[in-house]
């Protein structure tokens, strides 16, 4: 659903206004209509201005910048600022700083810095929003509300702890059940009352050693995060039904279940923050994420640096054409919005060497100002072409939270467990070849998917050991790893032999996993063929219905099956038992999409990105050149329009080092 009448992409981001003078304001503004901007998030940092004293609310600072952001005909995301408590509130109640996990109580100071729980904190976040929402609900500038921003504070405080014992009554009633879910008698845990359970940090350990406790204590902070969110996001959405409520999400996905915040939301919005050292497959993998965790629907894109960030190691300036790709990446995989943090450089503070699309110069005389505005000015070109468009995908992977806490927190077999690397791995061979890919939740309709991955699916919850099956019975292709189906929701290792509750459909089951050293591996053999190494974890199993596709060649267990293949009802599931080597992973799922005649978007040759939209108004495709060569894409037969110069293309067509191409296609 579009909230816009006519919609648009948005372009603009985060402005700060309580942090210039008015003439300041007033030149930003005008470059900023300059560079094509339609829309703006603000004040998201303005508590302290709002609120200079508990109740009195100055607001009229703020009423003049939007008269004047209005007659500049622009628009805007009115931010609740309620990520930055001012310090009054801090001094004079106390409860709404936070506990860190070593039991330290945090003084005042930092931003995204309260306890979610608390009911001070929550009862003044709500008062400002209702301020807000009273006085501005109605102006014409507002395209709706962004609720604080980029939650994920962990707080361990008195009432944390008396909140997390209710959770827990009421997720498993008596403490009888408590005890069995959580396998208590491990270590004599057993616990006679929930008054009895501790929060688990640094003063007893438990974050280390049990993961039950932890795992329960993450799904906790998230719940309670949600509730944080909800507090505020009721009120805003009372005020203008019509208008979307949602937060920004840090690019730092682990922290929150977002796919069980988003929901809660009107629109997924996120914090795209790529390192310049990442495949560019990673943040597309990402986009992914965000725009499953909208249920497939398009999702906005919040911020992203105009130029280079200031809290990485090493922060390297973008280089020409760096923020063009990675805007367009966004909208290639399902955004309907390309912001940016900021859009005047501060001049002091945290982030005084973050980039921002005003320059510390202040009058748009820069590199960067002016790739801004030549994007703007594409952007605004492409009008509503794609807005809300779906990226249909035939391929899925599966992807979810409770699983990637479950495995960072078990102790073993490894300690290089990085689930959203290796999830990663798997999702890269995909977007090599041009092959769209939905990121997939539990709860998702698998049926609609003929490839579906799901790496180190190691928890099993939600009937998805019997969706997997039907899936495969129903004539699916599944490529399940090493990690699958050991735990249940609560990381008991109840199913017996491994893959559990997947046994059968993968005709085979693992005995034992030897861990390796990074720079130890094994290798892929078919016959005396060495196709490749393996490495991280291996697997030895035992085949029960299964084949095997390839062994191991070195170790005790050389000519063990390491890739297996079983013919399962209509379908086939194939086993990874280790970590392959890419290009030995790669020519393996090349095979099964061939198997179930899966074809990409675009033959491509280079290092080209290739996506589709599909909208009211058609198909779009994104052709976006990450490399430092000319690549070359066979369009094949049709005829294709650019949307950025309306030249006609057909055939094998290149695209220069860098660039970005948007295309149509013409029937004639
Ligand atoms: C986050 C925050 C912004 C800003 C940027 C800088 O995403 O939401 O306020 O600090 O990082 O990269
Ligand atoms: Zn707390």
């Amino acid at each position: 659903m579009s909230y816009i009448s006519k919609p648009y992409i948005l372009f603009g981001g985060d402005f700060n206004p309580e942090q210039w003078d008015r003439t300041t304001l007033e030149k930003d503004l005008m470059l900023l209509k300059n560079a094509g901007v339609n829309t703006l998030t603000l004040p998201v940092f303005a508590w302290a201005k709002m609120e200079p004293e508990e109740g009195r609310y100055e607001f009229e600072w703020l009423d003049e910048i939007l008269d004047r952001i209005e007659a500049y005909d622009m628009k805007y995301f009115l931010a609740t600022p309620t990520c930055a408590q001012p310090a009054w509130l801090s001094k004079k109640y106390p409860e709404v700083l936070p506990v860190d996990i070593a039991g330290r109580k945090r003084t005042h100071g930092m931003r995204v810095f309260f306890c979610y729980n608390s009911p001070k904190y929550r009862e003044r976040a709500a008062a400002v929003a209702t301020a807000m929402a009273d006085r501005y609900k109605f102006r014409k500038g507002l395209s709706g509300w962004h609720v604080a921003n980029e939650y994920g504070t962990y707080c361990y405080c008195e009432n944390c702890q008396k909140k997390f014992r209710q959770w827990l009554v009421e997720r498993y009633g008596t403490i009888n059940s408590l005890n069995e879910h959580w396998h208590t008698t491990f270590w004599g845990r057993q616990v006679y009352s929930f008054e009895e359970v501790m929060l688990p940090t640094e003063l007893n350990d438990d974050y280390r050693f049990n993961p039950a406790v932890s795992l329960d204590y993450m799904r906790f902070v998230t719940d309670s995060t949600i509730e944080c969110y909800e507090n505020e996001a009721k009120i805003l959405k009372k005020a203008r039904p019509d208008l979307p409520v949602f937060t920004n999400i840090s690019g730092y996905i682990k922290k929150l279940d977002q796919f069980k915040m988003v929901p809660h939301m009107d629109v997924a919005g996120w914090d795209n923050y790529p390192w310049p050292t990442d495949d560019p497959g990673f943040p597309a993998m990402k986009h992914d994420i965000m725009r499953a965790a909208n249920g497939g629907r398009s999702y906005y894109v919040m911020e992203q640096s105009p130029n280079q960030q200031n809290w990485q190691p090493y922060n390297k300036i973008k280089r020409p054409g760096e923020v063009r790709r990675i805007a367009y990446q966004g909208l290639a995989h399902g955004s309907d919005s390309s912001m940016f943090f900021q859009m005047h450089q501060s001049v002091a503070g945290q982030e005084k060497f973050h980039g921002a699309i005003i320059g510390r110069n202040g009058d748009g005389n820069t590199r960067i100002y002016r790739e801004i505005m030549d994007l703007g000015e594409e952007l605004a070109r492409l009008e509503d072409r794609f807005v809300g468009g779906r990226t249909p995908a035939e391929v899925g992977i599966l992807f979810d939270w409770d699983n990637w806490w479950a495995l960072e927190l078990t102790s073993g077999p490894t300690k290089d467990m990085d689930y959203l690397q290796e999830v990663f791995r798997y999702y890269k061979p995909f977007y090599d070849m041009n092959v769209p890919v939905d990121m997939v939740k539990y709860q998702d309709d698998l049926s609609k998917y003929k490839v579906l991955i799901a790496p180190m699916l190691y928890m099993m919850k939600d009937h998805i050991a019997e969706k997997i099956d039907r899936f495969v019975q129903d004539g699916g292709v599944l490529m399940a790893t090493y990690m699958t189906g050991y735990a249940d929701e609560n990381d008991r290792c109840v199913f017996g032999a491994y893959p559990g509750p997947l046994r059968k459909a993968l005709g085979l089951w693992v005995e034992e996993t030897d861990a390796l050293r990074p720079e130890e591996t094994n290798t892929v053999c078919i016959g005396d063929r060495k196709l490749g190494t393996c490495g991280f974890l291996c697997d030895l199993v035992n085949l029960e219905t299964a084949k095997a596709e390839a062994v191991y060649g070195e170790d005790f267990y050389a000519d063990h099956p390491v890739i297996t293949s079983n013919k399962y009802g209509r379908g086939r599931a194939w086993y990874i038992a280790s970590r392959l080597e890419d290009k030995v992973l790669k020519q393996l799922i090349k095979g099964l999409l061939k198997s179930r005649k899966v074809e990409p978007l675009f033959e491509s040759k280079g290092q080209v990105e290739i996506t589709m939209r599909e909208s009211k108004k058609g198909k779009t495709y994104f052709l976006i050149n990450h490399g430092t060569e000319t690549a070359s894409v066979d369009l094949g037969a049709g005829y294709y329009g650019n949307l950025l110069n309306h030249h006609t293309m057909q055939g094998e067509i290149f695209i220069a080092a860098g660039d970005v191409l948007v295309l149509m296609p013409v029937h004639n």
